[in-house]
């Protein structure tokens, strides 16, 4: 233990995970480390849950209010959820069991943009938090930490809060050190400075995190692995939509549009977004940068290959046999890899001017290019908006991408109307799928439709798209984008009384 906690303070309020929970009241606010299922405590949330499940059965309520970076893993997020012990939840989530409670309504939920939760936390908007619970790999002599695989809001969580629990992580790497920066010149307006970063790899701050050790209640010693989840081998649809993805920058090259090495990207997650950085792996392009909120697989394969020269994220989000190779190999990723606090990393303004080719899944579009990338039939939460509206609405090229159907074909992501909309119309240039791709830039709304209509949508849903369009155009109340309110979005309520789109004419 003394090889991880070099402190003599820390290592005399080492206790057990169980003795750590009893210290959480019911109703306390939770504020924990953890995004995209790295980095996140395990051991404390895990006893909080069973804690939880002994109150509910005497009668005793017990639920928390709980903040995070983003998506975390089965031991918080999913042992929570399963002793419905969340009564708030923000921000993301991708957890199957927060999800379903989300849904059925027992846990409510506050989907915001990650870049902004930090600030909002200091404006008070969600109240002091009680206890902060944070991953880290080790403490240092003086007291700092060093905290694991992501940073996400633990510099903000660690200035807020009451209380501090610390999970030190023996299953992490502590080679790890030395790959955070974590910038300290964040302030309130109207005293708040320039982030001075200039280039994706830029270090502006530090690689440990001090904490003020008269709030330190608790140090738990765990060994558990993050939610590492393999990636689908992408299959013939994603090919396609990386190499429509791959022939368009190609183009903007060519055109002159965008420099050789292309600009920072930022990949979302999800199995299309992996996929066309799998292919830009086998690209021509070289001297690449990341500038991301996630590294996930493709873009690891891209640094050990040398294609990407360098890449700035706040979390990974890793297949298990990815992670085992950042295990193997930490001392070369450290010199390749920034990770960075989440305002840092989703700052609309480094985003803006660093010029970042942001590139996103989504749920669906309608004709005109406008996005819902979270709610199913408009009010079934999947996921939450992450960093996409971060970056989407500031990127210098925002890119969507998606397969044309889903549900076995069932369903078109393209529709007249979207049920719930994350990105208008204004954030989205381009718009991918195994189709083709529409470049939006520069088009009217009634030019986007016939873009989207004739280049990313399915065969099948493409007659009764246009057929929509046409009908929209005569009967619209305005010109500007043709909609017929009421023949819109029976494309969805078919779907729910029927199960397909298809007969929908
Ligand atoms: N209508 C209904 N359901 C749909 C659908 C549609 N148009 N499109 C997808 N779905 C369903 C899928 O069937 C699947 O359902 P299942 O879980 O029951 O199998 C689910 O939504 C996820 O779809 P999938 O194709 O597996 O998703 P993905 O891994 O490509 O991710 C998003 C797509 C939109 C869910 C994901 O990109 C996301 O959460 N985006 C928002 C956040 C974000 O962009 N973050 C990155 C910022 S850096």
């Amino acid at each position: 233990m003394k090889t991880r906690i070099k402190n003599e303070r820390f290592l005399n309020r080492v206790v057990t995970a169980d003795e750590a929970a009893a210290m959480i009241h019911h109703d306390a606010i939770l504020a924990t480390s953890g995004f995209t299922g790295a980095g996140y405590p395990k051991a404390v949330p895990e006893a909080l849950a069973k804690r939880i499940e002994t109150a509910h059965a005497s009668g005793d309520p017990f639920t928390v209010r709980l903040l995070t970076g983003a998506s975390t893993g089965p031991q918080l997020d999913g042992a929570l959820a399963k002793a419905n012990g969340v009564a708030f939840r923000c921000p993301y989530n991708g957890d199957a069991d927060m999800r379903a409670r989300i849904n059925e309504g027992s846990t409510l939920y506050l989907d915001m943009h990650l870049g902004l939760v930090a600030q909002k936390t200091r404006q008070g908007q969600f109240g002091r938090p009680d206890v902060a619970i944070i991953e880290a790999i080790a403490v240092t002599p003086d007291g700092q930490l060093i905290l694991s695989s992501s940073v996400g809001n633990s510099p903000t969580w660690l200035q807020t809060a009451d209380k501090i629990i610390v999970e030190i992580n023996t299953w992490q790497n502590p080679d790890l050190a030395g790959i955070h920066d974590i910038w300290s010149g964040v302030r309130m307006p109207p005293d708040a400075q320039i982030i001075p970063l200039l280039h994706p790899g830029d270090r502006i701050g530090s690689g440990t995190l001090p904490i003020d050790i008269d709030r330190l209640a608790a140090v738990v010693v765990t060994d558990e692995p993050d939610r590492n989840a393999p990636f689908a081998e992408p299959d013939a649809t994603a090919r396609q939509i990386a190499g429509h993805v791959m022939d368009f920058l190609e183009h903007e090259v060519k055109q002159g549009r965008l420099p050789p090495s292309l600009l920072p990207l930022q990949s979302g997650v999800g199995n299309i977004a992996n996929a066309v950085l799998e292919g830009l792996n086998s690209s021509r392009f070289e001297n690449l940068t990341g500038f991301s909120e996630v590294i996930q697989d493709g873009m690891l394969s891209m640094l050990e290959s040398g294609r990407m020269t360098v890449a700035s994220a706040s979390s990974f989000s890793l297949s298990p046999e990815a992670a085992e190779r950042i295990n193997d190999n930490a001392a070369f990723f450290r010199q390749k890899i920034v990770l960075r606090q989440q305002e840092v990393s989703n700052s609309p303004e480094l985003i803006r001017r660093l010029g970042i080719i942001a590139m996103n899944g989504m749920i669906e579009a309608d004709i005109y290019g406008n996005i819902n990338s979270t709610c199913v039939m408009g009010s079934r939460i999947q996921n939450g908006i992450g960093g996409s509206g971060d970056f989407a609405r500031n990127a210098f090229l925002s890119l969507f991408v998606t397969p044309s159907t889903a549900k076995g074909g069932k369903i078109s992501a393209f529709v007249p109307m979207i049920p719930h909309t994350d990105h208008i119309l204004q954030d989205v240039q381009i718009i991918v799928s195994e189709q083709g791709l529409a470049d939006l830039r520069g088009l009217a709304p009634v030019e986007r439709a016939r873009a989207i209509i004739d280049n990313c949508a399915h065969p099948t849903f493409r007659p009764h798209l246009q057929e929509y369009f046409d009908y929209a155009r005569q009967h619209s109340f305005g010109q500007h984008i043709p909609q017929s309110l009421s023949a819109a979005l029976t494309w969805h309520e078919h779907y729910i009384a029927t199960g397909s789109m298809l007969t929908h004419s």
